[in-house]
C-alpha cells in the first residue's frame, strides 16, 4: 500500500484476515458499534449514512490513529523508561538484553533494533523495517495450506503482486521484520501464526539449523532427503537468512 489510508482497508476486507465481505459490511458493523454515536459526533451526523463515505471515514480514523504519537506510540513502556535512564532493569533482564544485542549470541538487535537512533533520537521500533526470510515452519492449521501447492511467499506474492516476476525470485519468502513492541501480549507469532509462545519462537531461532527435525517434518519415505523450510518451495531455500 502506498498510503496508511489504503493500508487500513486491506486487513478489514481480506478474506484471510478480518474477512468483512465489503465496505458496506464494515459500515453496517460500525452502525451497530457501541461507539457509533461518538463516530457521528466526530465525522458528522450523516457519517454512517452512505457506505462508501462511511468506509472512508473509518479508514481515515485508522490512518490518523496510527500517526498519533500520544496514542499509538507513546513509548511509555518500562523499557523506554530504561532507555531514558529513568528506571533500572533487573539483573536477569540485563542479561537477556545483552544476549539480544550481542552479535555473537542472539544478534536479535541486528534486525529488531533496540537502541535509540544516534541520528534522529527516535525510540526503537524493534524493527529495521527490512525484509528477511526466516524459513518459518508451515502452519498446517491454516485453511489455505490444505492445498500443498499453496505458499505464502511474502514479498513475491500471492497477496502482494508487484514483485512476483522471476527477476524478484530472491525476495520469495521474505517478510518485513515485525516490531517486538508488546510482543509479550500477543498469542500468535510469525507471519503465518504458527507459534504460540515466545519460548517456542526463541527455541526456533536457537535450534532451526542445529536441530531442523524439531521444526520440519522428517521425510515420509525411508532414505528420502530431509526437507528444511517446509513452507517454501525448494528453489527458494537459498533465500533463507542464516
Ligand atoms: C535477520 C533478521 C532477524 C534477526 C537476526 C532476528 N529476527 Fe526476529 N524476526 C525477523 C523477521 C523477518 C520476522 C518475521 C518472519 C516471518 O514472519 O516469517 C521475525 C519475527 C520475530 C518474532 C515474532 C513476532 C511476531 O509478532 O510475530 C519474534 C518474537 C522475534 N522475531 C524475536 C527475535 C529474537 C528473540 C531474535 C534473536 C534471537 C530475533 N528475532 C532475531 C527478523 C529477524
Amino acid at each position: 500500500a502506498s498510503t496508511l489510508h489504503e493500508q487500513a482497508a486491506i486487513p478489514l476486507l481480506a478474506a484471510h484476515e478480518m474477512a468483512n465481505a465489503s465496505p458496506a459490511a464494515v459500515v453496517a458493523r460500525l452502525r451497530a458499534a457501541p461507539y457509533a454515536a461518538q463516530f457521528r459526533d466526530t465525522f458528522g451526523a450523516d457519517a454512517l449514512d452512505d457506505d462508501a463515505r462511511g468506509f472512508q471515514w473509518a479508514t481515515l480514523a485508522l490512518e490518523m490513529f496510527q500517526q498519533d504519537p500520544q496514542q499509538f506510540y507513546p513509548y511509555s513502556s518500562r523499557f523506554d523508561d530504561f532507555l531514558r535512564g529513568k528506571a533500572p532493569l533487573a539483573a536477569n533482564e540485563m542479561r537477556g538484553l545483552a544476549l539480544f544485542n550481542d552479535e555473537k549470541k542472539g544478534n536479535c538487535a541486528s534486525c529488531h533494533v533496540s537502541e535509540v537512533s544516534a541520528n534522529s533520537g527516535a525510540f526503537p521500533a524493534f524493527s529495521d523495517f527490512g525484509f528477511i526470510a526466516l524459513g518459518v515452519p508451515r502452519n498446517r492449521a491454516l485453511p489455505a495450506n490444505r492445498d500443498p501447492a499453496f505458499h505464502d511467499l511474502g514479498l513475491c506474492g500471492p497477496d502482494r503482486t508487484d514483485l512476483s516476476g522471476p527477476e524478484n525470485a530472491g525476495l520469495c519468502g521474505a517478510f518485513r521484520t515485525p516490531t517486538l513492541r508488546n510482543v509479550a501480549v500477543r498469542q500468535a507469532f510469525f507471519h503465518n501464526g504458527v507459534m504460540h509462545s515466545l519460548q517456542e519462537v526463541v527455541r526456533f531461532y536457537v535450534t532451526r539449523d542445529l536441530q531442523p527435525q524439531r521444526w520440519y517434518p522428517y521425510p515420509s519415505r525411508k532414505g528420502g532427503a530431509h526437507r528444511r523450510y517446509d513452507d517454501l518451495p525448494a528453489q527458494y531455500a537459498g533465500n533463507v537468512n542464516t
